[in-house]
């Protein structure tokens, strides 16, 4: 599998053009994207390049590859996003925030006209749900928003991190993951967890990407395209 997102990871660099301001990913897949991008900036083909990052440990890559790094408030939008997916099918509805970026890799999406979605074949699926929905959620009355969704039979867990302490994203917060096996309306269950206090953000991706590459263990990519491409 690593080869599959190592392949696929730098396949999509070759969508970055020099000039484009380009956002930066999270994850194992993305890593290989910002190697590869690090890679051609370096050998001086992407000499005008910007990189705005998702996630903490993305921009610490981008600082280590010398990428001109920028805050998303500095830029006036993002022509490329590349970022990896927890799971996603045809239709362009996914899940994110497997690695915990979710808040931050949402929040730049809204600002980008085109984003690429990399992934390896084990990721895309007829339906949504397998891959447990993860939550953002404020701090405070976290446990109490907890039990609200094991009331309403969502099968809650708190993400833990390598020092099994509760995880906290990069925005300070914590995040509760969702077993829920299947997910046969994301829209209406996306809706209904936005509207929970406390909840930041929801791993609910709908309709964001533009075009997934697909990684295969055969060495192929496959491309799905978005044929209707929101402004
Ligand atoms: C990070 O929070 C996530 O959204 C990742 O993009 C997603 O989990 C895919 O990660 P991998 O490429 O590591 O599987």
């Amino acid at each position: 599998m690593l080869e599959v997102k190592k392949s696929v990871g730098r396949y999509a660099a070759s969508y970055v053009e020099d000039g484009m301001v380009v956002g930066l990913g999270t994850g194992s897949t993305a890593h290989w994207f910002i190697d590869e991008v690090g890679r051609r900036y370096q050998a001086g083909e992407l000499k005008n390049i910007l990189c705005v990052s998702t996630s903490e440990a993305s921009s610490q890559q981008a600082r280590e590859l010398g990428l001109p790094l920028k805050n998303l408030e500095d830029v006036n939008a993002i022509d490329l996003l590349v970022d990896g997916a927890d799971e996603t099918t045809r239709q362009f509805a996914g899940i994110k925030g497997g690695g915990g970026a979710l808040l931050h890799e949402k929040i730049t999406a809204e600002y980008a006209h085109k984003i690429v979605w990399i992934i390896d074949e084990s990721k895309l699926v007829d339906q949504l749900g397998k891959f447990p929905l993860p939550v953002e959620v404020v701090q405070f009355g976290s446990w109490k928003l907890f039990d609200r969704f094991q009331e309403r039979g969502m099968n809650p867990s708190f993400r833990k991190d390598h020092k099994d302490s509760l995880f906290i994203t990069d925005s300070g917060n914590y995040i509760i993951d969702l077993h829920l096996e299947q997910i046969p309306y994301p829209e209406k269950l996306a809706q209904e967890i936005k509207q929970m206090v406390g909840v930041v953000e929801h791993g609910l991706f709908l309709d964001y990407a533009t075009t997934i590459l697909v990684g295969k263990q055969d060495g192929t990519i496959m491309k799905i395209e978005r044929s209707i491409v929101q402004a």
